[in-house]
């Protein structure tokens, strides 16, 4: 067989062009070229250094660089034609490189093999993504904020066992996604400082004979640290199981927070409405607002949830190191990265566009028996023991739910029936506003507390901006 007909980079070695559907199957190339920039960002590293220790000629490195910037143009500009026969973001870009400038481009790949080049260049994609990450996440923790600082006096039920359980603020309540969505800005956090290794220089597997220079590489490309084990540097996918993790967690609390808006958006809350302009009606029954948003967020957390399983099931038994098995991290995290994006920014809006029912919120506050720890607590402070004030309150509930009315509508010659220390002053006590108001220890609902939260809040979010790269913000 002539050269002619194995086109193929590694041609030498093959008898025979690989079979056309194995090909196929091999590629990656149409989910990893949207590393187009990262790769061509990495070669000019690559080259630099290759040049700057004597690998290649100062000459061969311009003409690369050079050549890779328009390829680069012609990726942006829609001109650059992806072929599946040559596999992989790779090697169509070091192959339109060799065709454009001829020799100097074979030079490119010198004490380089695909296994470090695709972990650089998948280190330098969710460095960059986790950075637009974080802001999203800073974007929709800032519309928490304004939400809770509009209805900073509306009060609604806390729940437990999704019963009725306490009388809390609204904002309180809107205050804990901004508290989980901290954690997943310092999760990000931690990706970001796993992806920060460089593991460029690790050759295939073992290293290069070439007197390369990683730490130039590493300063080209601002990497914190550099990979100390080459081995570990082309198998470890450690970072991206940690990308999906925090994903995974990240889209558990908005589909918590979206299971709560499903329901509060339900005729038998109507706690909130959504905006129109983010609802959809039904084609068959005329009535219908569906909160489709927050539905297919809950939805697709099921499956970012899915693909940091399915990286830990392809992972658990790799030896090491390289197995085109780790070509299967791409979609996953790909998918994960568009999934969160898009969720978190849709979730910035949904708030924004939020109306709070506080009416609806109050009623359900008053027609129920929410009030019940408070008139316990009432008791104590009354000087009886905690355990008999709870079996007094409980008996009280009892007796109004048997009469069909509520605490406030009691008598108090019918409190004094249940304990001669109840006086006038315990109508006040069981007022939504003052179960709330008295919840004033560390972190509790009360008006206080919840205001020094937001205070807090605000300061947190300008602590968050600061840590991200100026281009970022
Ligand atoms: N497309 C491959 C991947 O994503 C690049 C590395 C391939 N290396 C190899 N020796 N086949 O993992």
């Amino acid at each position: 067989m002539s050269d002619a007909e194995n086109k193929s980079l590694w041609g030498g070695r093959f008898e025979k062009s690989t079979d056309e559907m194995i090909n196929e199957f091999q590629a990656s190339i149409n989910f990893d070229k949207r590393m187009y920039r990262e790769d061509i960002e990495g070669s000019t590293a690559h080259a630099k250094m290759l040049a700057k220790c004597g690998i290649i000629s100062e000459e061969d490195s311009e003409k690369i660089i050079a050549g890779l910037q328009k390829i680069l143009k012609r990726i942006e500009d829609g001109e650059f034609k992806f072929s599946v026969d040559l596999e992989d973001i790779h090697m169509n870009i070091e192959k339109a490189l060799t065709d454009d400038i001829g020799e100097a481009g074979g030079r490119l790949h010198t004490a380089r093999s695909r296994n470090d080049q695709v972990a650089l260049d998948t280190h330098l994609y969710v460095r960059r993504q986790v950075r637009e990450i974080q802001k999203l996440i800073i974007e929709l923790q800032t519309e928490l904020i304004k939400a809770a600082e509009k209805n900073s006096e509306v009060i609604m039920p806390g729940y437990t066992h999704l019963q009725r359980a306490q009388p809390i603020l609204f904002a309180h309540h809107l205050l804990a996604y901004f508290s989980m969505l901290q954690r997943d800005f310092s999760r990000f956090a931690g990706v970001y400082e796993r992806a920060d290794i460089m593991p460029l220089g690790a050759g295939a597997l073992a290293g290069t004979t070439f007197p390369i220079d990683r730490n130039f590489v590493a300063e080209e490309l601002n990497f914190e640290a550099i990979y100390s084990n080459s081995l570990d540097a082309v198998s470890d996918r450690d970072y991206i199981l940690e990308f999906l993790s925090a994903a995974s967690i990240l889209m558990v609390h908005l589909s918590r927070l979206s299971e709560e808006i499903i329901l509060w958006v339900s005729r038998e809350f109507s706690f909130v409405e959504l905006d129109d302009a983010h609802c959809t009606g039904s084609s068959m029954m005329p009535q219908k607002k569906n909160p489709d948003v927050p539905e297919l967020v809950r939805g697709k957390s099921g499956r970012v949830i899915g693909h940091l399983v399915a990286l830990l099931t392809t992972v658990k038994a790799l030896p090491l190191a390289y197995n085109k098995d780790l070509q299967e991290d791409k979609e996953g995290i790909f998918d994960a990265i568009d999934t969160i994006k898009f969720s978190l920014s849709v979730y910035s809006q949904i708030i924004a566009g939020m109306k709070v029912r506080a009416e609806n919120m109050r009623r359900a506050v008053e027609e129920d028996f929410s009030n019940a720890t408070d008139l316990a607590d009432y008791l104590v402070k009354k000087g009886i023991p905690f355990r008999e004030a709870h079996a007094i309150s409980g008996k009280l509930v009892h007796y109004c739910i048997d009469r069909g009315v509520f605490l406030k509508n009691l008598s108090i010659d019918e409190f004094k029936k249940f304990s001669e220390v109840f006086a006038e002053d315990i109508y006040e006590a069981i007022k939504p506003e003052t179960c709330v108001k008295n919840r004033n220890s560390l972190g509790g609902t009360s008006y206080t507390q919840v205001d020094r939260q937001i205070f807090s809040a605000k300061n947190i979010i300008d602590e968050e901006i600061l840590k991200l790269p100026e281009k970022f913000r």
